[in-house]
């Protein structure tokens, strides 16, 4: 049984201040509430290790937006796995749109991220996701099967149980574009298609994939009901506690 998992992405949003007063107000809007999901939050570098303060003794887990693949030495503005373990953190985002589409990483060095996370005993979040033009012209699956392909092919079986997936087509990020349940639903039943090919049937199943594109309290239940979609990874909606919280509870809305 796959676990639910909702993951706020703050992006480059929120200082120390900022991010610390929003998690203790999301523990406190969590208090005696049953059946959550996970809840993860992925705060920037500098504001993580207040983010990691305000969550001790809650259930609640952190991660990170991007991090380095050497273990240390001189690269400069860079982190390492060692550097998030230290704080608490469980997850890395690979791969995220931004990272591929605004600042130029491709596969070969996010197959060595995704290496280094798993190395430094944390947990990928690897997100794959077409553009617009690449969905118009027919080739969504195509360029979604590439983007696993070139990353986890390096990984084992038994590693595949700490990576999670994320589809974000990068056309509804940010756009309030929301794919439908059906898009969203196809493409997961195609990751998971193309990961019983790369690993077996089982790993398939087993793999957790997460939705994020302008998911929003009002649209949580829909896309989240469907089985192939095992959470959210979300920007814009998890800035404000309460439209977070809302995604978080979208079992009660
Ligand atoms: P939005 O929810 O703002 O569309 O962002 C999605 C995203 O990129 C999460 O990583």
């Amino acid at each position: 049984m796959r676990r639910k998992i909702i993951a706020g992405n703050w992006k480059m949003n929120l200082d120390h201040r900022e991010g610390a007063a929003l998690a203790s107000t999301i523990v406190d809007g969590l208090k005696d509430k049953e059946d959550l999901p996970e809840v993860v939050l992925i705060p920037s570098f500098t504001t993580l290790p207040a983010v990691a303060g305000e969550l001790e003794g809650s259930e609640i887990l952190t991660g990170a937006q991007d991090m380095w693949y050497e273990k240390a030495g001189a690269f400069t503005g860079e982190v390492s796995a060692e550097m998030l373990s230290s704080l608490g953190c469980r997850y890395v985002l690979v791969g995220h749109s931004e990272r591929r589409h605004v600042i130029g990483e491709g596969a070969g060095l996010l197959a060595d991220k995704l290496r280094a996370v798993l190395d430094g005993g944390l947990s990928p979040i690897y997100c794959v996701g077409e553009l617009l033009d690449q969905r118009e012209a027919g080739k969504a699956e195509s360029v979604v099967e590439e983007q696993l392909r070139s990353v986890l092919s390096g990984v084992s079986r038994r590693e595949m149980s700490g990576v999670v997936l994320a589809y974000e087509p990068v056309w509804a990020i940010g756009t309030g574009k929301t794919a439908t349940p059906e898009d969203a639903s196809s493409m997961h039943g195609h990751i998971r298609d193309v990961l019983s090919r790369i690993f077996d049937a089982g790993t398939a199943d087993e793999t957790i994939i997460l939705y994020g594109g302008s998911v929003k309290p009002e649209n949580a239940t829909d896309l989240m009901s469907d089985p192939d979609i095992d959470g959210a990874l979300v920007g814009g909606a998890a800035l404000k506690a309460d439209s977070f919280l809302g995604i978080i509870l979208y079992r009660a809305t």
